[in-house]
């Protein structure tokens, strides 16, 4: 049966900005989405969720309808947009193997929290479309794969989506997403540091959120432009360091102000929230070099740059965390097993 597994992923800069032309900088994260899957005989769609670090749950799409398993114990809205993902996925995945009424049972395991940041949907829909691409098979390249999943997110998130997230689960390592451009970056390896208070974003929300308040405000596209500048100034800290060598205290100084800078111009966006707010403060406090809300934002996870392990132990004795742990570079994106 094939399996794949994609990581998740942190943004060092340039979230919400990059649906808008700006460019963006995530970074792959070893934290994965495991999909394995088998065609079935009929045209139906089976999904297992085993762990979504959220308990499990079992849906059927008949058509375009997903019921969920009514003994369900993790909100409603999380799952209905982890099964919409999924079952974008799948049309996605039928589209490419030109086999239209083709059934599958999916069983999705994944290491990344739902709707929390750090791109549980792409690595999902990367996952899952490659597997069951596979189960057909055909075997696609990781640049198809980014551009099907990439679609799924289109469709799911309205429109309001770009490639950064996908393209960064499928390819892996330090990615940088302007538009339809899009390239793996070498860095230096990125000591990041994720908390997460247990909550979650509506990506789809958030992101229409900040489309309506450019329509309101012409300052508020040029916050816009303001993150696109920040992700340029980044970019040129990060041309100037050896991608071999660990990375320098100036460059991190250096990434780290933008990075805090970056936070200051989503919160003005109104992305961020006060569980955010409140660890991005307590890495501050414990030496950060810099720390930011990662994602959507809305609740869910914060990414902090910090070579000890001050930060990590902070956070976890800050009341708004639950978890807190050293992100590693995901070199690899979508790996078959
Ligand atoms: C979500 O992880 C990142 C956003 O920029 C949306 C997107 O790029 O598709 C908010």
């Amino acid at each position: 049966m094939p399996t794949s597994t994609a990581p998740g992923k942190v943004y060092l800069f340039g979230e919400h900005a990059v649906v808008y032309g700006e460019p963006a900088i995530p970074c792959a994260v070893e934290r994965r989405a495991t999909v394995s899957v088998e065609e079935r005989a009929d045209d139906r769609v089976v999904v297992e969720a085993a762990d979504l670090t959220l308990d499990g749950f079992t849906v059927t799409f008949d058509g375009s309808t997903a019921d969920a398993d009514p003994e369900l114990d993790v909100p409603t809205r999380l799952v209905q947009s982890a099964t919409g993902y999924v079952e974008e996925a799948v049309a996605q995945a039928r589209a490419a193997a030109e086999a239209p009424e083709a059934g599958f049972e999916l069983t999705i395991e994944s290491e990344i929290p739902l709707g929390a940041g750090l791109g549980s949907s792409a690595a999902v829909a990367v996952a899952a479309i490659d597997a069951a691409t596979r189960a057909l098979g055909v075997t696609l390249s990781r640049e198809e794969i980014a551009e099907y999943a990439y679609q799924t997110e289109r469709a799911v998130q309205d429109g309001g989506a770009s490639r950064a997230d996908t393209f960064c689960s499928a390819m892996g390592g330090a990615v940088r997403v302007e538009g339809s451009e899009t390239q793996r970056l070498d860095t230096p390896p990125l000591p990041f540091v994720v908390g997460f208070d247990g909550g979650a974003g509506d990506t789809g929300k958030l992101v229409a959120g900040v489309s309506a308040l450019q329509e309101r405000h012409g300052f508020a596209a040029d916050t816009v432009q303001a993150i696109g500048d920040v992700v340029r100034s980044g970019e040129r800290l990060l041309a100037d360091a050896s991608p071999e060598a660990e990375p320098s205290p100036d460059l991190l100084k250096g990434l780290g102000e933008l990075m805090d800078f970056d936070h200051g111009l989503l919160s003005a966006l109104g992305v961020s929230a006060r569980s955010l707010d409140a660890m991005v403060w307590a890495a501050r406090d414990a030496g950060a070099h810099g720390a930011k809300l990662t994602g959507a934002g809305g609740g869910g996870c914060i990414v902090a740059l910090d070579p000890t392990g001050e930060t990590a132990r902070a956070l976890r004795y800050a009341p708004d965390c639950v978890d807190a742990f050293r992100a590693e570079l995901a070199t690899e994106g979508v790996v078959r097993t």
